[in-house]
C-alpha cells in the first residue's frame, strides 16, 4: 500500500482474465479496466496504467520506455505470459520496475499445443476434417490422406525449458526417440539426448521450436536450416514469432524440401488478412496463438500475475521476476 494510505490501483489491459476473482491482490486494491471488448494499443495501454501502482499485461500488449517514462507511480508490470519480448526491459530497470512473468503453469498446455500441431500437420488433419465438413468424404482412396507416423519418428526440441521439456515426455510417450538442443546447456534428463543444432535438423523428423524471441533466436530457422530437416520433416513452433523465417518456410513446402508445419505464432500477429499466403498453404496449419489457452491454465496464469504484484506492492521479491535473456 502506497505511504500516502490511496488505495492500490491495479490496471488490467483488457477485461476477461480468466480466475481474476479469485486471484490475490492487495487488500481494498482498485481494478482499471478498459471497456469490455476493447483491447487498448501501446498508447490506449499508457493512458490506461495513468496513476496505477501495478499493470497486468498480455504477449500482444506492447510495453516501450515511453510507456514507463508517462507513468511514474508504477511500480510492477505483470505479465500473463511467459514470454517477455514485449516489454523493454532496460527501460523498465530504468525506471526501477519489476517486470514479472508466469513460467512453469502453462507448460503443459503449451507442449500439448505443439503435440497437436505435430499431429495435424504430419497426419495431415486439416484437409481431411475441411473435407468431411464439405460433404466431400467420397469413395475410400487407398492414397487419401496418407501422412507419416509419429511413433517410430525422431523428435528434436529446440530451446529445452519447462515447455521444451514437456513436450519431450510427450514425444516418448508417442514412440519417438527424443534429442534436444538448448543454448544453455540442460543436465541429461533421460528423455532426450543433447546435441548441437544441425545435428538435431539432420537427424530429426518432427522438429518443435520452443525458445525464447531474443536477438539471438530471430531467424534462427531459415532456408539453411529447412533443408537440413529436409523433404520428410515436420516443424512446428509455440515458440514465438521470427524465429522461423516465413518466406523460407512457404517456399520450403511449396517445393516440397518439408513434408508440414504447424504455426501457433507469427511475425506479424493477428493475422486478419483472409489472403495471407500463410493460410493456404494446405501442409501447413496455423493456429491463433492459443499455447495457454486452457480454462485451468489461464486461471493458474492470472493468479501468479497477482501474487507477484502483491508481493512487490508489499516490499517483497516477486516470486517470478523475469530472469535475463536468453538464447
Ligand atoms: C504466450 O505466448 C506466452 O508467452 O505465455
Amino acid at each position: 500500500m502506497p505511504s500516502d494510505a490511496q488505495p492500490v490501483r491495479i490496471a488490467l489491459s483488457r477485461r476477461g482474465y480468466p480466475g481474476l476473482e479469485d486471484a490475490p491482490r492487495p487488500d481494498g486494491a482498485e481494478l482499471v479496466q478498459p471497456d469490455e471488448g476493447a483491447s487498448p494499443d501501446a498508447a490506449g495501454l499508457i493512458e490506461l496504467a495513468a496513476d496505477v501502482d501495478a499493470v497486468v499485461i498480455s504477449t500482444p500488449d506492447r510495453v516501450g520506455a515511453d510507456f514507463f517514462a508517462a507513468n511514474p507511480r508504477v511500480k510492477v508490470v505483470a505479465l500473463v505470459a511467459v514470454g517477455f519480448d514485449n516489454v523493454d526491459l532496460d527501460a523498465a530497470r530504468e525506471h526501477g520496475v519489476v517486470v514479472t512473468h508466469t513460467p512453469g503453469v502453462l507448460a503443459d498446455a503449451t507442449a500439448d499445443l505443439a503435440f497437436s500441431l505435430i499431429l495435424m500437420a504430419r497426419r495431415r488433419l486439416v484437409p481431411a476434417v475441411d473435407a468431411v465438413r464439405a460433404g466431400e468424404w467420397g469413395a475410400f482412396d487407398p492414397q487419401g490422406y496418407l501422412g507419416l507416423d509419429v511413433a517410430g519418428a525422431t523428435l528434436g526440441i529446440v530451446g529445452y525449458g519447462d515447455i521444451g521439456s514437456a513436450v519431450g515426455r510427450r514425444g516418448t510417450g508417442f514412440g519417438m526417440t527424443v534429442l534436444q538442443h538448448s543454448r544453455s546447456p540442460r543436465p541429461e534428463d533421460g528423455v532426450a539426448e543433447a546435441v548441437g543444432l544441425d545435428e538435431l535438423l539432420e537427424r530429426s523428423d518432427v522438429v518443435s521450436l520452443n525458445v525464447p524471441r531474443t536477438p539471438e533466436t530471430a531467424g534462427l530457422i531459415g532456408a539453411r536450416e529447412l533443408d537440413l530437416l529436409g523433404p520428410e520433416g515436420t516443424l512446428v513452433s509455440t515458440a514465438r514469432g521470427g524465429v522461423v523465417d516465413e518466406d523460407a518456410l512457404l517456399a520450403a513446402l511449396r517445393e516440397g524440401r518439408l513434408h508440414s508445419a504447424g504455426l501457433d505464432v507469427f511475425a506479424g500477429e493477428p493475422i486478419t488478412d483472409p489472403a495471407d499466403p500463410l493460410l493456404h498453404e494446405p501442409r501447413l496449419v496455423c493456429l491463433p496463438h492459443i499455447g495457454s489457452a486452457t480454462e485451468e491454465t489461464r486461471a493458474a496464469m492470472t493468479g501468479m500475475a497477482l501474487r507477484n504484484i502483491t508481493a512487490v506492492l508489499a516490499g517483497e521479491t516477486a516470486p517470478n521476476v523475469v530472469p535475463p535473456l536468453r538464447g
